[in-house]
Parts: structure tokens; sequence; C-alpha cells
């Protein structure tokens, strides 16, 4: 089927891809020249495992093409995707300008029937908006063209992206149209196989299908760093206690790590959106509401422990911190805790020694030249004159390192281990004090 898809963001860019990989016939439309002109030439402006194989192969096999031009690309696609970003506005709402703008361009280009997709997370009724938006710009010019909207919200992970495209856990599809609703299901039945993963809904439930399912999974994790601030009070060690919970089916053991707080391009924005939409309908979001006050508070965890391990005195002190991406996989640090904890390290007169497998180029385009700010190309690098050791991401690269090597290399001797990757008996065992998140032994 032909194919066009409105962005070439992480969603836009796999869902091209994933769809020229089964065969269909994919044009991506973006407004930014250079990365367009890049993507021609087979440069993928994000780290995606397996993604630069998959864009270069279709590229080439003339499947997956990609242009600056939205008037050729709403001639080519039957189906023309919407995956173009909603960032936070000032109040936290969805700022919906670049999905609109799409839509109008769309309407005033239409020329013949075709169903448009929202693949964006978009708030409720967001729908209805890109529809009486077409609708205005066709009528504009006085054509009649027969289109569909169809709310299809996109559940990948970032790190994992093309994996979760290519095998979704399901299918979400909201529509008030049955022949839209039979094309989409044509689509994507190639990722369809074996057992049913399509789910059929009207428009308004697939937009909040999408935000409730973040917000579980932010809460979630708030809960459990929750109660890792009360195991740590009380002397337990909240890794027993997740064990102890994760075993019990209705509970599971995804998604109830404790850490230093929840990043990315995602949840805190959409914990945000919702309970800024709950507002706008008259009912108050509360639970929402704590587990974004919650993970603001955690992601100041690491720089506490810190401060309680060095009585306050962080000034003059270095520290190596291994992990600057919002998690591993991904050099994505968008709202990324260690963004937290290196603006409090410096504001607190320290300088920070700083290591990440994919992340780095980023973090020198976040922070700039910091005379207070290393960049160093190995792990063990970092770890040269500092005094302690921070892991805000865990990378697999960091999961088993030497500790007795570390233990000679830190002057204060002591790891504060943001992500609980690492056995305390074990670092301890190296002679080196141990900090985690919610570990009651360590207080
Ligand atoms: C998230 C969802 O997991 C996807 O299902 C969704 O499609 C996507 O948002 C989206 O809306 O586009 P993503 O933001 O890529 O995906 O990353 P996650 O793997 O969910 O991790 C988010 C954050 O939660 C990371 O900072 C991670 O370190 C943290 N986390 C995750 C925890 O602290 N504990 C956990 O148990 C799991």
């Amino acid at each position: 089927m032909k194919v066009t898809v409105f962005g070439t963001g992480y969603v836009g860019l796999v869902t091209g891809a994933c769809l020229a990989e089964v065969g269909h016939d994919v044009v991506c439309v973006d407004i930014d020249e250079a990365k367009v002109e890049g993507l021609n030439r087979g440069v993928v402006p994000i780290y995606e495992p397996g993604l630069e194989d998959m864009v270069l192969a279709n590229h080439g096999a003339g499947r997956l093409a990609f242009t600056t031009d939205p008037v050729s690309a709403i001639a080519h696609g039957e189906i023309l995707f919407i995956a173009v970003g909603t960032p936070p506005d000032e109040d936290g709402s969805a700022d919906l300008q670049y999905v609109l703008a799409v839509a109008r361009t769309i309407g005033q280009s239409l020329v013949r029937p075709a169903i448009v997709v929202n693949k964006s997370t978009v708030p409720v009724g967001t729908a209805d908006r890109v529809r009486t938006a077409i609708d205005a710009e066709l009528a504009a010019r006085g054509a009649t063209i027969a289109f569909d909207v169809v709310s299809n919200p996109e559940f990948l992970k970032e790190g994992a992206a093309v994996n979760d495209c290519m095998r979704p856990d399901r299918i979400v599809l909201g529509s008030r149209s049955p022949a839209a609703i039979e094309r989409m299901k044509r689509l994507y039945a190639p990722f369809n196989r074996n057992h049913e993963r399509i789910v059929v809904m009207d428009e308004r439930s697939a937009e909040l299908t999408k935000y409730a399912a973040n917000a579980m999974l932010a809460t979630k994790i708030s809960f459990m760093n929750e109660m890792a601030n009360i195991a740590e009070r009380v002397g337990a060690d909240i890794e027993m206690v997740r064990h102890g919970i994760g075993s019990d089916p209705r509970i599971g053991y995804h998604f109830i790590y404790p850490g230093a707080g929840y990043g990315g391009s995602c949840f805190p924005k959409d914990v945000q959106a919702l309970g800024r939409t709950a507002r706008q309908y008259g009912y108050d979001a509360r639970l929402l509401e704590a587990v974004e006050a919650v993970n603001h508070s955690q992601k100041s965890k690491l720089f506490e422990l810190l401060q309680r391990h060095f009585d306050g005195r962080l000034s003059g002190r270095c520290f190596a911190v291994w992990g600057l991406a919002f998690k591993p996989n991904t050099d994505d640090m968008r709202e990324a805790s260690s963004r937290t904890l290196i603006e409090q390290l410096q504001a607190a007169g320290a300088t920070v020694r700083a290591h990440d497998p994919e992340a780095m180029d980023e973090a020198r385009r976040i922070f700039g030249e910091h005379p207070g700010l290393v960049f160093c190309r190995t792990p063990a690098e970092a770890l040269q004159g500092a005094d302690a050791l921070v892991v805000v991401t865990e990378w697999k690269a960091f999961w088993n390192p030497d500790f007795a090597a570390l233990a000679g290399a830190l002057r204060e001797r002591a790891v504060f281990d943001g992500r609980n990757i690492y056995d305390p008996a074990s670092v301890e065992a190296a002679g080196l004090a141990y900090y985690g998140i919610g570990r009651g032994r360590s207080l």
C-alpha cells in the first residue's frame, strides 16, 4: 500500500522504516531540509538499534523515500500518518501546533480520498480537531474529497523501537469509519500474525489508551520509588521487596525498578498533559499529580545521598558520572536524571567527569563547554581523580566493574548506585562505601 508519514522523529522514522520493511511503499516528509538530505544519503539522525540498517536497506530497495515536499508526498499516500512532535507548552498541555499544521497542509493538497492517521501522542479530542482542520481547508478551496481519520497511538520504547514496531503487543485503532478500519487492518496484516493484536475502538478511547498506558507505567515507577524511600527509612531493602511483590502475577516483575527517577520524552510529558486534560474537563487528577511530584523529588535522590555522605561539603569535589542518557540503548537525554544531578553538582561547586556509551555528543550540545564538566571516552577514564562514582543509567557496560580497581581509583571510595545494579556486599567487600536507592542497609 502507498503510505506517507509526516515527521521523521523517533515515531515517524521507525514507523516509516517498518512499514517499508514489510513491503509498503513509504514516503516520509519532514520540514527539516538538512535531516531529509541526510536521510537520503543514509544518515540516520538518531541512535536506535537496527534502525540504520533497516532505513538503508529499504531506501536502497526504493520502498522508503524522504522529501521536504508535502504536495508530492500527499499525492503519493492512500494512508497519511501524522507523526510529528507534541511538545508540552508552558502549562503542560500538549502543543498541537505541528499536528494541526500537518492537518491543514493535508487539507490544502489532498487530491484523492485518503485515511489520515494520528500516530503522535495527542490529547483526547484531537482526531476531531484534525478532521475539522482538514475540512476547513477543503472547504476553502471548494473541494469535496472524502477522508477518514484514525487514531492509532504508538507504543514503541526508545532503544527497542524497531523491535516494538515489528512485533507489537497490540495495535490500537480508533475510528468511526468501518471502511478505514478495514484498510488499516490490511496495512498492519504483516504485523498481526499468529494471534490477534488489533484492538478496535472509538477515537477518544484510542487517544486516552495511549495516555492511560504511559500514566500507569509512570505510576508503577513512582510507587516503587516511594516504597524505596520508605524502605530506606525503615531499614528494609527495596530489591528484596521488589522480588517479593513481583512474583504476584497481578503485580508482575515489569516496570517496578526503583531508581533515580523516570525521564524521557514521554512519561514526564504525558503524565503532565493527562493531568492538564483532566483539569480542563473539571477533574482534579490527584494521583497523577502525586506521580509527578514523587518523580520530581526522586531526581534529586542521588544528590541527596552525596550530600549525606560528604556532610554537605561537595564544593571542590570531583564525581565520576556513569550514564547520561535517560535510559540505556539511546542517546536521548530529554528529562534525564543525569541532567538534574549534574546541574545540582555544578551549583554546589563540584566538578564532574562523565561517560556515556552513546549520549556524550548530546550532553555536549546540552551543557556546552563547561570547565567543571569533562567528557571521558571510557568508564575508567571518568574515575581518574574522582572522589566517588555515581551510576545514573544502567548501561550493560557498567554492570560488572572491577570493584578492586574502583577502590584503587576513587579518592573517597564510595559508589552511588542510582539504578541498584550492584550487589552491596560485593561493593563493600572491595572496601567501598555503597549507596543504592531504597536499600536500608546503606543508612
Ligand atoms: C515509554 C513507554 O515505555 C512506551 O511504551 C511508550 O510507547 C513510550 O514511552 C512513548 O510514549 O512513546 P520510553 O520513554 O522510550 O517508553 O522509555 P521507558 O523504557 O518506558 O523508560 C522510561 C523511564 O522510566 C526511563 O527513565 C527509565 O529509566 C525509567 N524506568 C523504567 C524506571 O525508573 N523503572 C522501571 O522499572 C522502568
